[in-house]
């Protein structure tokens, strides 16, 4: 029984297993429609969701299985004070595999040591959100046709966002990879992921708060949005969530080939404008979320 709690379990070639599994799904749906067969799968999101949480349970259907859960603490034990561990024990007399997003940093992981069935982290607090990165991933090598020897710009919230985090973790085991970490001066990126992972690492990167100065080396631009739900003070998030706004104007420099990324929901930073421009990526993102979540669900079930 394994949990998907960092993206750092995975090796690049179980990396690697995945998307050639996601791409084998896109091609061949109807080879995977009884996978999951008598298959539960519980959803336990703490926080709001819609892309993690629907596409998991469309990616279960999909496979054949079913799904039971909560979208909310409130309609859930957790309101009268139950605690992680235990809800999971219990869960696991329920379904055969759990995805659970939590605002409190490391609950999944508590939650996977309680569990008897795999646990997913659907997302903890700002810190890690693993499937999102494999579905970035999965975005990136069919955009790209490859995983290595690419500059990309992570662009917003660098201090909450935990997509970013996961993503930065996840791409600097690939060679020839260089960032451009471009955030306003208080949402830099933790300096921690900047130590253990990109200096340690030898990675080349620039920190700037200056996203067209580094527009035209892009390969990948990630937009993120800012994290209000992580903010102690409105103020400051009113200040700083609109420090960049993604426009046609501001691509003018742009490589044609550019990829445009964004986890989504978006709020104001890429403007609607952008959605027709060919290097738009998010939705098909988004898409590909889904196939990742069946290829994962297959491979912690051992069915594939
Ligand atoms: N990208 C992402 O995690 O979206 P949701 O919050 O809607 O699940």
């Amino acid at each position: 029984m394994r949990s998907l709690i960092d993206i750092q379990q995975l090796s690049i070639e179980e990396i690697d297993e995945l998307i050639a599994l996601a791409n084998d799904i896109i091609a061949h749906p109807d080879d995977y429609r009884e996978k999951c067969r008598y298959k539960k799968l519980a959803t336990l999101f703490f926080e709001p969701s819609t892309r993690t949480r629907l596409s998991f349970e469309a990616a279960m259907y999909e496979l054949g299985g079913q799904v039971l859960g909560f979208s909310e603490a409130q309609s859930s034990s957790a309101a009268k004070g139950e605690s992680v561990s235990d809800t999971v024990r219990v869960v696991s007399g329920y379904a055969d595999i759990i995805a659970m997003r939590h605002p409190k940093e490391g609950a999944p992981l508590v939650a996977s040591m309680a569990a008897t069935v795999p646990v997913i982290n659907a997302g903890d607090g700002g810190h890690l959100h693993p499937t999102q990165t494999l579905t970035d991933l999965l975005t990136i090598s069919r955009e790209k046709g490859r995983l290595n020897n690419l500059t990309i710009g992570v662009c917003g919230d660098l201090k909450f966002g935990r997509t970013v985090h996961s993503l930065i973790a996840a791409m600097a085991r690939y060679k020839g990879m260089k960032f451009a970490l471009v955030s306003p001066e208080e949402l830099k990126l933790p300096s921690y992921i900047k130590k253990e992972i990109l200096q340690q690492k030898h990675i080349d990167y620039v920190q700037t708060t200056d996203l067209t100065s580094v527009m035209p080396e892009l390969d990948i631009l990630y937009m993120t949005r800012v994290q209000r739900e992580r903010f102690f003070n409105e103020e400051d998030y009113l200040r700083l969530k609109d420090s960049y706004i993604l426009t046609p104007e501001k691509l003018q420099n742009a490589r044609s080939d550019l990829s445009i990324l964004h986890p989504l929901p978006r709020v104001n930073e890429i403007s609607t404008a952008v959605d027709d421009d060919p290097r738009a990526c998010y939705f098909k993102q988004a898409l590909c979320g889904k196939y990742i979540r069946m290829a994962l669900i297959l491979k912690l079930l051992e069915v594939a």
